[in-house]
């Protein structure tokens, strides 16, 4: 870990959290309703998701890679590793691997403790996920433990929008969305990274301001944009 990463780890930041089994069960009970609204979340997110995934190579982390909605749009020859919490989520991402004819390992695991060594993957991808994470800088600073320092971390993630009505709306819902989902649905992604003691390189918004892209430095050595 970079002494930016360590620093950043022994500090708090207060937010609503559940626990890696709470978001297990939520997400064990979602999957088959996440799996059915698939081609929603392509309408909506599939092109940010190419922009973004289109750029990994060489051997792939998808991390908490839940029903494989990214898998579509990884190139044709990446060596895959997916990991989850769900168990369910996971065996709608091998029914979507097996139809892109994709060999992808697919593994329960909690991604705070990632069960590889340092440097394993040349890209570590994630979408739509540093908002369930009961702990985000303990899986940021996985993510860029197991990343090569030369590697990519690249992620998609949703936050508060720039748009006033529909952020007020989501700050109304924070609550009762978070209740259901584990889904801190009203956070700024960027600042998530920053907290865990990485650098962000580049960011990217779309959809209102939901949604945004970010490429964050494993070696922690990038300049800090906004
Ligand atoms: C909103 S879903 C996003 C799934 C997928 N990445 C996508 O873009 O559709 C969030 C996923 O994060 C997983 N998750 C949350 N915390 C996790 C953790 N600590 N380790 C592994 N997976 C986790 C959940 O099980 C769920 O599948």
């Amino acid at each position: 870990m970079n002494s930016r990463a360590a620093e950043a780890s022994s500090e708090s930041v207060d937010r609503p959290s559940k626990s890696p089994a709470e978001i297990a069960r939520i997400y064990d009970e979602e999957a088959s309703l996440v799996e059915r609204l698939g081609p929603i979340d392509r309408f909506l997110t599939g092109r940010y998701r190419r922009l973004t995934f289109s750029r990994a190579s060489g051997r792939v982390l998808d991390v908490a890679c839940g029903t494989g909605a990214n898998f579509p749009y990884l190139p044709a020859d990446v060596e895959l590793t997916g990991v989850d919490l769900s168990e369910e989520m996971l065996a709608a991402a091998s029914r979507r691997a097996a139809k892109l004819d994709l060999d992808a390992d697919l593994r329960v695991m909690d991604a705070s403790d990632l069960d590889f060594p340092d440097d394993s993957f040349d890209a570590v991808i994630s979408s739509l996920s540093t908002c369930t994470f009961p702990d985000p800088g303990a899986v940021l600073r996985e993510m860029a433990r197991v990343c090569e320092p030369d590697g990519r971390i690249l992620l998609l993630e949703h936050g508060r929008s720039s748009a006033g009505p529909v952020a007020r709306f989501q700050d109304w819902r924070a609550e009762a969305h978070f209740e259901r989902m584990g889904c801190r649905w009203n956070q700024e992604p960027t600042a998530v990274v920053r907290e865990a003691g990485l650098a962000v390189r580049r960011v990217r918004r779309g959809a209102l301001g939901i949604l945004t892209a970010m490429e964050v430095d494993p070696a922690g050595e990038g300049e800090p944009s906004g």
